[in-house]
């Protein structure tokens, strides 16, 4: 079972952006922490970041046939990435959609997603425990 975890733009510099809102891991402490539960799930997993929303799309495509799902927090592409959510719209597997915090408790703009309308399930606001809930969601899943 292979699982790619994408991230999208400032989430490289997690612990150290906006703390009060994000927390204080690090992505490399995310990172860690999927990789040992990914594990205990017999998932392997591939952990990734870009600030480039082309470069995410160019993962999404290259996820297809190879990948069994995928977790993705688009950070802000989120709110805006039509072309996110069409390279998800091509792949097959199944996808998580994660946020750190409660994007229904900020901002208005925060509200929707465009990825969410692809998702098979949205996860929001746990905390960067939510990626691990992601994880033991897809396993769950692929049974
Ligand atoms: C985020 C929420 C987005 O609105 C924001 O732009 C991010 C991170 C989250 O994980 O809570 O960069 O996706």
């Amino acid at each position: 079972r292979n699982i790619l975890i994408l991230n999208g733009p400032n989430l490289n510099l997690l612990g150290t952006r906006e703390p009060d809102i994000y927390g204080a891991q690090t992505l490399r402490d995310v990172e860690n922490a999927c990789v040992g539960l990914a594990r205990e799930l017999s998932l392997s997993i591939d952990f990734r970041q870009s600030n480039d929303e082309g470069e995410l799309v160019t993962w999404i495509q290259q996820a297809r046939g190879h990948t069994d799902g995928i977790v993705i927090n688009p950070a802000a592409y989120t709110h805006t990435s039509v072309a996110i959510l069409d390279a998800l719209n091509m792949y097959d597997g199944t996808v998580i959609e994660v946020h750190i915090s409660n994007i229904h408790k900020r901002e208005e703009f925060r509200h929707h997603s465009y990825v969410s309308g692809r998702a098979d399930g949205v996860i929001a606001g746990c905390g960067t425990n939510g990626y691990l809930l992601a994880l033991r969601q897809i396993a769950h899943r692929l049974g």
